[in-house]
């Protein structure tokens, strides 16, 4: 008998601090930095992010969204034996957040560890998850992304503090005879790392280099349109199903037009596409989980439906999951 991995329950949370684009606005004119709400919905769609208060961790983020995805799947934190979480803004240097969102959710035993690889962070932790499913080495995983991005922002620069956000969003993926997982594809392109990096790092106490988000937004946006269509065919070819297939397609959400692009790429009108860009920002390995909670909760992903996840990052990082929920 062939075993599958299958979804059995979305959860997702962000932190209550909401800031809307006049907000971010005017508290970067006391500083000098101009922008307006009129510019960021007409570039990027978003109108507002989340951002966590001082001393709130991506695993407390990750922990209410992880809470979320066990009730949804009638589980409890005993039943995981494996938790990945796909994160760029780790509570520590070590160890990783997954041990310390294991501690927290008060489990023991299974294996825990993070997966980084930026906004395409969640499909390659949820790929990774599939895969050990699939050969038997877990049967219950929690896969989870969390962010706390605004950590990382340099709100000097308002070509990039504008665009992002902090939350978390998790799944709850087990053992199943019925195919949930139908195919995954996994990329990277390392000759790209300087055009979207933290480039900062610790050594002898101290942080060298700079220790805040740089990104050149024209070259990221171009090889985001072209990668974001390469995987979603590749996923599909892999699965031997094709766009009319889709009954659902929840993209990283990072900004509107690259949305919509893939979207008509792809033949696929807006109704189809789960969008959170407005509510979020960009909250990195967050944005796809958290997105795909929406969907389930608002009805927009139903039982039985075939949904494409995809994601693209720093790195160059890029992938999909096409998966039956
Ligand atoms: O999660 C990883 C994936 N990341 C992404 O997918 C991001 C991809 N890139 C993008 O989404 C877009 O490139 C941005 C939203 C970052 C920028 O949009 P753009 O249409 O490429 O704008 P631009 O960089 O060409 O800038 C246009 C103008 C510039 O002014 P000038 O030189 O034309 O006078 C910028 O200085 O907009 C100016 N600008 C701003 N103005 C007001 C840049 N940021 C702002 C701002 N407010 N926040």
């Amino acid at each position: 008998m062939r075993l599958f991995s299958r979804i059995t329950g979305t959860g997702s949370y962000v932190p209550p601090r909401r800031l809307t684009n006049a907000d971010l606005a005017a508290q970067l004119a006391a500083q000098g930095v101009e922008t307006s709400d009129e510019w960021i919905v007409e570039r990027t769609g978003i109108r507002n992010r989340h951002f966590a208060d001082d001393g709130v961790f991506s695993s407390d983020l990750a922990l209410h969204a992880a809470r979320n995805a066990l009730e949804a799947a009638g589980r409890t934190a005993q039943d995981i034996d494996l938790i990945i979480v796909a994160t760029s803004t780790p509570d520590m240097v070590f160890p990783s957040t997954a041990c310390i969102l294991q501690s927290k959710l008060g489990a023991a035993g299974g294996a825990a560890f993070d997966v980084q690889a930026v906004c395409s962070g969640f499909i390659y932790a949820l790929s990774v998850a599939d895969a050990m499913i699939r050969v038997g080495s877990a049967t219950k995983a929690l896969v989870v992304g969390a962010e706390v991005f605004s950590r990382l922002l340099d709100f000097q620069d308002r070509t990039t503090c504008v665009l992002f956000g902090d939350g978390a969003g998790a799944v709850v993926l087990e053992a199943s005879e019925q195919p949930g997982i139908l195919a995954t594809d996994l990329h990277a392109d390392g000759k790209h790392v300087g055009i979207l990096c933290t480039p900062g790092h610790v050594a002898n106490g101290h942080i060298l280099g700079d220790p805040l988000l740089k990104m050149d937004g024209q070259a990221v946006f171009k090889l985001a349109v072209g990668v974001l269509e390469d995987a979603a065919r590749a996923v599909l070819a892999k699965a031997g199903k094709t766009e009319a297939d889709i009954d659902c397609l929840v993209p990283h959400q990072a900004n509107l037009r690259i949305i919509q692009s893939t979207a008509r790429k792809l033949k696929m009108p807006m109704d189809k596409v789960v969008v959170t860009v407005d509510l979020h920002g960009n909250t990195s390995a967050a944005s796809i989980p958290l997105a795909l909670d929406h969907g389930v909760r608002s009805g927009r992903i139903q039982a039985g439906q075939t949904a494409l996840l995809e994601g693209v990052g720093g790195g160059f990082t890029w992938g999909a999951v096409l998966l039956t929920l």
